[in-house]
């Protein structure tokens, strides 16, 4: 029998894949934002229900959103945020650390929470072994890779609604969390690993660099060709990376 296309050419497939791409594009990173504006409650809904057709490792779905409107707990956590990035200072690490303090004012705010205890769901052994210890490392990246797929669908319905976006992980450490989880009463069990802000942002984001296609694309094997060297990646870190991350994409300084 031959097979039969879901997809014929009269389903308007150019024609979606073109309206999906136009938000694909136009998700940009913004850290300021409008703060009179005010997000109404269904567009947190929709975020999340965007969030909730994601793909996960077994179908487990380790995720939780916790919508954030007090204005008094955003600034406790743009607080946060603001203390770790002088402490990074402090600590000489070289990374570009951005301005936190433009999370007191997003409109609207997500705080996203992991569930570590489904790593259990996933190929494990659970004997403390050496093999289990590998296995085990892999069903963290799984759970990691579930939650992230989960989180790019939201963002993705953020920039659908005509906002700018802001995907916040420097809450990853040990300690943030400690001290985040008493203010949003999340549970011991759960971690809450990302914040995601959105709005009108205060000034039109810019589109940043974005490698080319042919960057990041091999056919059959990869193209060796296209892998960089460490001494390229050091040298991109020391000379690009901050003017990646802020700046327009047709600056060239
Ligand atoms: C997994 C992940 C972690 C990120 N963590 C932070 C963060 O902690 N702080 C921050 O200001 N931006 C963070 N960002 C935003 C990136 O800096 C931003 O996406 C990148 O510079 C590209 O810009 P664009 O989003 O406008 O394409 C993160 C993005 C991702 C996907």
């Amino acid at each position: 029998m031959n097979a039969v296309s879901v997809l014929p050419e009269s389903s308007g497939q150019a024609e979606r894949y073109e309206r999906y791409m136009e938000v694909v594009r136009a998700r940009a990173t913004s850290r300021e934002f409008d703060g009179g504006y005010v997000v109404p409650r269904e567009h947190y809904e929709m975020i999340v229900e965007a969030a909730r057709h994601a793909p996960s490792g077994a179908d487990a779905q380790p995720w939780h959103y916790i919508v954030v409107t007090d204005p008094a707990h955003k600034e406790l956590l743009a607080g946060h945020f603001v203390r770790e990035r002088y402490r990074r200072i402090e600590l000489g690490m070289k990374f570009p650390s951005p301005n936190y303090r433009g999370m007191a004012t997003a409109p609207g705010l997500i705080v996203v929470v992991a569930d570590f205890r489904y790593i259990k769901a996933f190929p494990v052994l659970g004997d403390g072994s050496d093999l289990d210890q590998m296995y085990q490392q892999n069903a963290e990246r799984i759970l990691l890779q579930s939650v992230a797929a989960s989180t790019m669908a939201a963002h993705l319905a953020a920039a659908a609604l005509g906002y700018a976006v802001w995907w916040v992980t420097a809450i990853g450490q040990q300690e943030a969390q400690q001290a985040l989880r008493p203010l949003l009463d999340v549970p011991e069990e759960l971690s809450p690993i990302d914040i995601m802000c959105f709005g009108p942002p205060r000034r039109h984001p810019y589109k940043r660099w974005k490698k080319q296609l042919d960057e990041i694309m091999s056919w059959e094997r990869y193209d060796r060709a296209k892998c960089p060297t460490d001494a390229q990646i050091d040298e991109w870190i020391e000379h690009d990376r901050a003017r990646v991350m802020y700046r327009d994409e047709s600056r060239t300084d």
